[in-house]
């Protein structure tokens, strides 16, 4: 079930952002994972003053989900009100999210600004060996 679109969840995952614990970077990120079920699952970042244990927005999101019983998911949302362009998920939460989405499963990416991109799971992570290699 595709039960929003995609502007209202960045508008859920721009919400999430105000919980944002960001106090060493100052760049709040906001995440919101849409669940088969229609559940809109939301994280933030959450950082740390050992500066390596910062987590994402889209792993809080993401393990928020699993941890609620979600096991299939639809979309997901991110967005960070403080920048001037759209910024994309980092190589471990593509990592994170390719092992427990599908590859088709829609991304969508924004600024402080309107305008948003638009990518797939797969386009994040290609070749992805748990999706591409499974049924040989
Ligand atoms: N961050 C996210 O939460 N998601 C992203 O997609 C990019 C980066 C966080 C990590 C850190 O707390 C802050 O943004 C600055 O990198």
């Amino acid at each position: 079930m595709q039960a929003i679109d995609a502007r209202t969840l960045i508008a859920r995952a721009r919400d999430a952002a105000r919980h944002s614990y960001s106090p060493y970077s100052g760049f709040p990120v906001g995440a919101a994972l849409l669940c088969a079920d229609g559940t809109v699952i939301t994280g933030t970042n959450v950082e740390n003053r050992s500066f390596g244990l910062a987590n994402c927005a889209e792993r809080s999101a993401l393990f928020a989900a699993v941890s609620q019983g979600q096991s299939e998911f639809t979309a997901i949302a991110v967005a960070c009100p403080r920048s001037d362009v759209p910024v994309s998920p980092c190589g471990a939460c593509r990592q994170a999210l390719s092992e427990l989405c599908p590859p088709e499963m829609p991304v969508y990416f924004a600024g402080k600004t309107d305008s948003h991109v638009e990518t797939s799971i797969g386009a994040l992570l290609p070749n992805d060996s748990l999706h591409d290699l499974k049924d040989r």
